[in-house]
């Protein structure tokens, strides 16, 4: 079944936030849209706001007059639900309830043909559940648009249950010929990106609650490192920290606890104590007239005064080597397990263990740094390590200086087991592995939502796979030991993608 053609009147029921930015993707793709809301003249307002938003996009020339005009013209406000009649699709962006969300499925159910589609745009209730009491329940769907809907490109299509495949088809099909990338997912706590966007939340904010590092440091380590395009205290502090307790409640709760999902004490205090991010001037950062943000923490400049050695195969510090080697900067080469020795210290990738940890257990010796994972080791424009507590101050400041050389600022956090990117990477991965496992979602569709959903710089399972699944993998492991938590264990799907690598010996373990 494909898209709903241009001849489709749409209606929408509810003309807030969400409803209006939907009319307006719906109205710039040639469908006459029939907008409803309960309120006197929200509609009516909808439409004007939209006009103004057509004029703006006119004046920066991102459409012209002519669209602008077609839009607006394509634009109805309704004065009651009847006028719906004629709709071959209804999607509903009203309050999020569930039981108001079936009284007016159930009332629109009546008033359109028996062959409308009913899409709610729900962002956390079960569609199936929303579904459960409509006379054909088959013909109920999610279409969930993402904030701003004009501008967000991605839609999750939710399937209920027992929504008809045609249906999730026909709105997927909808949704792409509207501009949009559709993806396929099953209602389930959170849909896609709702669910796996979690451990970024969760695991910045156990980093801050176990002292790891400030909020300010560890948002550059996730942006600089990770090339996440907003730290998860700044986006915290945008969504609002009260929203955002909210959706990670409703999916704890939803998964019959998971620890995976275990809401933070850290941001129910500041919620308690009315500090909810920019809305509220204050939130893991203020937003006073005259407050200055504050800066991450950065080691101070260090020269270069030991040699660089390379024992062995340094593996993804390989590109490490080379920032060296295009500054001019010799780099010794000798056999070895895989690390790099900067004079009388040695710096080895996390695996999950913290520095302290890997001298503990003999593997090191007692001048030892970890280094953090990164997106891209020839962009990155900071190196976050941690020392173990055996590890002088002089061979740490060699340390940061030989990183410098290499055209990193440097940030020394608390000796965390996984440091940051790679703990945080990791639990993103097995909670996106599950999902596949699970049948939520397909991996193409999970690492397309979180990169249109939520701007990560590539999908969790994709950039899994370009470390190496067995390294993710291993990471958990250790965070299990480390922590001694359910919360860390490695999908079942990611365990069963490391035995494929090994044993297509992709990766040499
Ligand atoms: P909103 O509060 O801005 O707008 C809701 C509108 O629905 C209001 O104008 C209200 O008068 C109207 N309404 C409420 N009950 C109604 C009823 N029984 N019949 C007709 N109209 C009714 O809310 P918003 O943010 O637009 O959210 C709407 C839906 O979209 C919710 O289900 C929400 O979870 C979902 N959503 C919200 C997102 C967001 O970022 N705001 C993102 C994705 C989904």
């Amino acid at each position: 079944m494909g898209a709903l053609g241009l001849e489709t009147v749409i209606g929408v029921i509810g003309a807030g936030t969400m409803g209006a930015g939907i009319a307006h993707v719906a109205a710039a793709s040639g469908h006459r849209v029939v907008v409803y809301d309960q309120d006197d003249g929200v509609a009516v307002r909808a439409i004007e706001g939209i006009g103004v938003r057509l004029v703006r996009s006119v004046e920066r020339g991102r459409i012209d007059e002519e669209s602008a005009q077609a839009t607006k013209k394509n634009l109805v406000a309704a004065e009651s639900l009847d006028d719906l009649a004629p709709c071959g699709l209804v999607i509903e962006a009203i309050v999020e309830s569930l039981d108001i969300k079936r009284i007016v499925l159930g009332g629109i159910e009546k008033i359109v043909n028996a062959d409308a589609i009913l899409a709610t745009n729900t962002s956390s209730l079960s569609v199936t559940a929303i579904a459960a009491e409509l006379e054909r329940p088959e013909r109920c769907v999610g279409m969930h648009f993402f904030n701003p809907a004009p501008v967000m490109r991605l839609v999750e299509i939710v399937h209920g249950a027992v929504t008809d495949p045609d249906v999730a088809s026909s709105v997927f099909e909808t949704a792409e010929a509207w501009g949009k990338t559709a993806v396929h997912t099953q209602s389930s706590p959170g849909f896609i990106v709702n669910r796996v966007a979690r451990p970024y939340y969760g695991e910045a904010l156990r980093l801050l609650s176990e002292g790891a590092a400030d909020v300010a440091t560890l948002d550059a380590v996730y942006t600089e490192c990770g090339a996440w395009r907003m730290g998860p205290f700044t986006l915290l502090d945008l969504i609002g920290l009260d929203v955002n307790l909210d959706v990670s409640k409703s999916v704890y709760a939803r998964t019959f606890y998971d620890p995976r999902f275990a809401p933070s004490y850290v941001q129910q205090s500041l919620v308690d104590a009315g500090h909810l991010g920019r809305k509220s001037g204050r939130g893991f950062y203020e937003y006073g007239p005259d407050t200055v943000e504050p800066d991450p923490t950065t080691a101070p400049d260090h020269g270069l005064d030991k040699e660089v050695v390379v024992h062995g195969d340094p593996g993804a510090m390989g590109a490490l080597v080379d920032r060296w080697s295009m500054r001019g900067i010799s780099v010794t080469h000798v056999a070895g397990d895989g690390l790099i020795s900067v004079g009388d210290i040695q710096l080895r990738l996390t695996d999950g263990r913290s520095a302290t940890r890997l001298v503990d257990e003999g593997i090191a010796p007692p001048n030892t740094a970890v280094m953090d994972w990164v997106h891209d080791w020839n962009t990155t424009s900071r190196a976050c390590i941690a020392a173990a507590s055996t590890c002088s101050r002089s061979s740490l400041g060699t340390l940061v200086g030989a990183l410098q050389a290499a055209g990193f600022r440097v940030t020394v956090i608390e000796d965390s087991p996984g440091l940051v990117v790679a703990r945080t990477l990791a639990t993103l991965a097995s909670v996106a592995g599950d999902t596949v496992l699970h049948g939520i979602a397909s991996v193409d569709a999970i690492d397309t939502a979180m990169r249109l959903g939520t701007n990560y710089p590539s999908g969790p399972l994709q950039w899994a796979a370009r470390v190496g699944y067995g390294r993710v993998v291993a990471v958990l492991d250790h965070l299990v030991e480390a922590y001694g938590e359910e919360r860390y264990r490695a999908s079942l799907w990611l365990q069963r993608a490391a035995q494929g690598e090994r044993l297509a010996g992709k990766v040499s373990t």
